[in-house]
């Protein structure tokens, strides 16, 4: 087990990464087994929750990403001490004293912005910064804000920041017209211990947010309807400490079996709950892999070349907009012509460019892509634009003639945990040099 390392100050942790870049020699299938990590987009939630009852919580299995270190240091910039051990990170929010998250920390990761709700519950005052647009354009925080309002928070926006004082949240009846995983978490963990009964309609059902749920009711919390579309959340005084262990990663576990399916390799991914990315691996089936179900287990087999396959991201338990990148990596060497929309993020296609510098040839209109597969991608210098964009190069890498040199790869490390070592381990040619 590692040493205790206390969380390092937030511009380490941030900014001043070195500018990596992974090269990787493509035409190895890939074989083996791989441990899948614990769930960025589910640790993160459950993090901020550590704010609403002061004390020492304890959350394992969380990935050592960018990300959670990041959150990790706006928890610190809150008076919270973060510490990881090996996979444990344990947080103490007995001294909470500041409820301000400054844009250096918010503009580098939108999901700081969870930490609102909390703080309202708790301090009844927050002063978040505004996340501002992303990677594939604008991504709004509305729904945030107005659930909050609907609760009493009266939310001010004061140079940049979401700013509320002397707020005092009560139960409301709040209707998503927008299923969104954000802000169904952060109504969730204000509602918790407002006054009296919180109903929200048209929730997330997102596994990330369903077993969110479930934490907080293991530490007192009472809401009914957790997986289904409506919540109801009778306010509680006090939560207990949270002591869990995070969910495996659905993403990079489809991320894995799509690398299966694009190399013709054998993948065996560990520690899985197959049904978090069951529509995933139907599409990869359709494309022509085989895979096998097991327990805590998934083994994905590719057959040569892929076959094209159509796909159009939806909420949970749809096909998800984080793996809509990987499957046109799939789609750009298949047999055949792919449709790939995504109705989630309608922008959210910068990996296109970077894949037509590999050879593929896709069309894009709108939200909608047309990849006419191709027999072979060609290695080339690319640029990873956005997290899932970067996990897609990677994937074009593997299978492209010659190497690929993917630069910017600090996106990558925000989500995907040990990806290069991971790759090396199931045979992969890959190494991480600095630009
Ligand atoms: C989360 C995930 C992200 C994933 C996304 C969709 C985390 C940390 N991130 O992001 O990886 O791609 O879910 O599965 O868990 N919207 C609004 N107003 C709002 C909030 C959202 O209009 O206030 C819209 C968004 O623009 C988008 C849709 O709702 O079109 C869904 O977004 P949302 O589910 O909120 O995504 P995030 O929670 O930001």
């Amino acid at each position: 087990m590692e040493a205790a390392t206390p969380m390092p100050p937030a511009d380490t942790a941030t900014e001043k990464a070195p500018m990596d870049a992974l090269v990787i020699q493509g035409g190895r299938r890939l074989s083996g087994r791989v441990a899948i990590s614990g769930a960025k987009n589910a640790a993160l939630p459950v993090m901020a929750a550590t704010l609403i009852a002061p004390g020492v919580h304890k959350l394992r299995n969380v990935p050592d990403l960018r990300d959670t270190r990041t959150f990790a240091a706006v928890l610190g910039k809150l008076g919270a001490k973060v510490r990881f051990e090996g996979d444990l990170c344990t947080i103490d929010t007995t001294h909470v004293n500041s409820v301000e998250a400054p844009y250096e920390l918010v503009k580098t990761m939108r999901a700081s912005i969870y930490v609102l709700g909390p703080l309202l519950a708790r301090l009844g005052g927050a002063k978040v910064s505004l996340p501002g647009g992303c990677a594939w354009g604008p991504r709004p925080v509305n729904l945030h804000l107005a659930g909050l309002a609907a609760m009493g928070a009266n939310l001010e926006i004061e140079h940049g920041y979401i700013v509320g004082r002397g707020v005092k949240l009560h139960g409301t009846h709040f209707t998503f017209d927008i299923v969104s995983v954000g802000a169904t978490a952060q109504l969730m963990m204000a509602a918790v211990t407002a006054q009296g009964t919180t109903v929200l309609d048209n929730v997330a059902i997102e596994p990330d947010i369903t077993v969110l749920g479930e934490v907080l009711v293991a530490c007192g919390a009472r809401i009914d309807g957790l997986g289904t579309r409506r919540l109801v959340i009778h306010g509680v005084r006090d939560l207990k400490l949270i002591d869990t262990t995070i969910i495996p990663d659905r993403i990079e576990a489809a991320t894995f079996a799509a690398a299966a399916v694009i190399t013709g390799g054998s993948i065996t991914l560990e520690r899985v709950i197959p049904d978090h990315f069951e529509a995933a691996l139907r599409k990869l089936e359709e494309a022509g892999g085989n895979v096998v179900r097991e327990h805590d287990e998934v083994t994905v087999t590719g057959r040569g070349r892929p076959e094209a396959v159509d796909v159009t991201t939806q909420v949970f338990p749809g096909f998800p907009t984080d793996m809509q990148a990987q499957m046109m990596a799939v789609a750009s060497i298949a047999n055949g012509t792919s449709v790939i929309e995504d109705t989630i993020y309608l922008d959210r296609f910068s990996h296109v460019a970077e894949l037509q510098r590999l050879g593929a040839r896709i069309e894009l209109k709108n939200n909608v892509a047309v990849v006419k597969g191709v027999e072979k991608l060609s290695g080339a210098p690319v640029m990873a634009t956005d997290l899932r964009a970067s996990a897609a190069l990677a994937l074009g890498a593997l299978v492209a003639e010659g190497e690929t040199r993917i630069s910017r790869i600090y996106h990558l490390d925000r989500g995907y945990e040990k990806f290069d070592h991971k790759l090396t381990q199931l045979g992969a040619r890959v190494e991480r040099v600095q630009e």
